[in-house]
């Protein structure tokens, strides 16, 4: 299996900064520093860092602040060797051009390891970006589509080893190898070529986060990693399934795409603590941030609302309402209030949290992956350092003791890590 560490440093559970020993820092890079090595010692495939181009005083303590994440990847490459280096950045409010040069930067500056998380922007960045408007779902995710082909044209401008650096001939570079891009669409117009060259795994690794009908798409036709939120084994292998039929019906590999839900382990040395530990955790949830951060997972202003009132109906279809759909379907199955759905919101937005031993926990996983639910998991520590620890040091020796997780890494790649071949030419 894979396995990504999600950082977010404040911690995935809103209350987490404030559990007993935790250390918290969107802004701290020694401990983003710190964890990264942590998974790179434990032979993570990659670490994540989400993006919001939009914050706000109630936002998620791990979502306030956040320092530009491929600001970050840059610095990481210079702190690790092997780690993958996957951030997300957004096709609606980006250039192609310069997200296409900066990711295919850090890829060929950390010799091959980095990967874009292709996000279209739920939330209206329209405010921060002299925009007139916040493209609807449909629209944002034909956007995204020409974006993509635009940047994978660009990375396609060099064929490798162009440097020949001949001086008795004079020549510096083979310009043969150099393809002038020319693309000219309803949204983009981008000449190129690109001005960095190919990294060692050719080129950056495709990563996409969206679940509903139009983000599957997307994700089908180009991603090599698909990023998810399941809770249930059945849905989640129906999803995971459903997806690499329609890589298959796009005419790719159903084996070089790796979809890997989001997981939030709890560890304990009885399931009994680990129940514990989450109850505890979920006491430190602040209620003052309810509205905010159900209205942001909702994509819906929920301002106002009686928390104790059941979960209001939300249509779900179309693009950018996979969570909502996630989170309503929650509600409605367990009967949830408005702020009992905030306690799911809070721990996880969503995302699976399995508490319990480290064997457990390992059964869990492996079990998800044998059943064809997953290739991997995107791992999603509490609080830091103790929630990604107790995880490295308990749960991974008992995946590698199985054969279920690499013991050390085979590759220097991402692409190596991830069993991805090397992009066509
Ligand atoms: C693991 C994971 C990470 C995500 N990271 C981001 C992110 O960093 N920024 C963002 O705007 N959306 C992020 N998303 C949200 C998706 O990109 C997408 O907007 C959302 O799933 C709604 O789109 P959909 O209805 O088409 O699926 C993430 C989703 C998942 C599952």
């Amino acid at each position: 299996m894979h396995l990504g560490l999600f950082l977010l440093a404040a911690g995935h559970h809103a209350g987490g900064w404030r559990y007993p020993g935790a250390e918290s820092g969107t802004e701290n890079f020694g401990l983003i520093t710190r964890m990264a090595r942590v998974a790179e010692a434990a032979k993570f495939d990659m670490v994540f860092f989400g993006d919001r181009l939009v914050t706000s005083a109630e936002a998620h303590p791990s979502m306030i602040t956040r320092p530009d994440p491929l600001v970050v990847l840059a610095m990481l490459a210079v702190q690790t060797q092997h780690i993958g280096l996957v951030a997300t950045a957004s096709t609606t409010y980006s250039e192609p051009y310069a997200l296409a040069r900066a990711f295919a930067s850090v890829d060929l500056l950390s010799q091959g390891r980095a990967g874009w998380n292709i996000v279209t922007t739920v939330q209206d960045g329209s405010v921060n970006f002299s925009r007139q408007r916040h493209p609807e779902s449909t629209e944002r995710y034909a956007i995204a589509e020409e974006f993509v082909e635009v940047v994978q044209g660009l990375w396609r401008s060099w064929d490798p080893e162009p440097y020949v650096k001949d001086p008795a001939a004079g020549v510096y570079m083979d310009t043969r190898k150099l393809h002038i891009l020319n693309h000219a669409g309803p949204y983009f117009q981008v000449q190129g070529p690109l001005n960095v060259t190919r990294s060692l795994q050719g080129a950056p690794v495709l990563v996409q986060a969206g679940s509903s009908g139009p983000g599957q798409q997307l994700g089908a036709r180009h991603a090599e990693v698909i990023f998810t939120a399941q809770q249930d084994l059945e849905e989640a292998r129906a999803f995971c399934q459903g997806l690499k039929q329609q890589v298959a019906a796009a005419g790719r590999d159903p084996a070089q795409v790796k979809v890997m839900p989001g997981l939030m382990p709890i560890v304990g040395a009885t399931a009994a603590q680990a129940r514990d530990k989450l109850a505890r955790l979920q006491a430190y949830t602040d209620q003052s941030k309810a509205h905010y951060l159900l209205s942001a997972e909702l994509d819906h202003d929920l301002s106002g609302a009686d928390l104790d009132a059941p979960v209001p109906d939300l249509p779900v279809d179309g693009g950018g309402f996979s969570r909502r759909k996630l989170l309503l379907g929650l509600a409605r199955t367990q009967k949830l209030t408005l702020r009992q759905l905030y306690h799911q919101v809070a721990s996880s937005r969503g995302h699976q949290v399995v508490a319990g031993t480290a064997e457990q926990i390992a059964d869990h996983m492996q079990h998800w992956v044998e059943a064809g639910a997953a290739d991997g998991f995107n791992i999603m520590p509490a609080y830091f350092p103790a929630g990604l620890e107790d995880f490295t040091r308990e749960v991974v020796p008992i995946l590698q003791a199985r054969g279920q997780f690499r013991r050390d890494y085979a590759g220097r790649t991402l692409r190596e890590h991830l069993g991805l071949a090397l992009p066509a030419l």
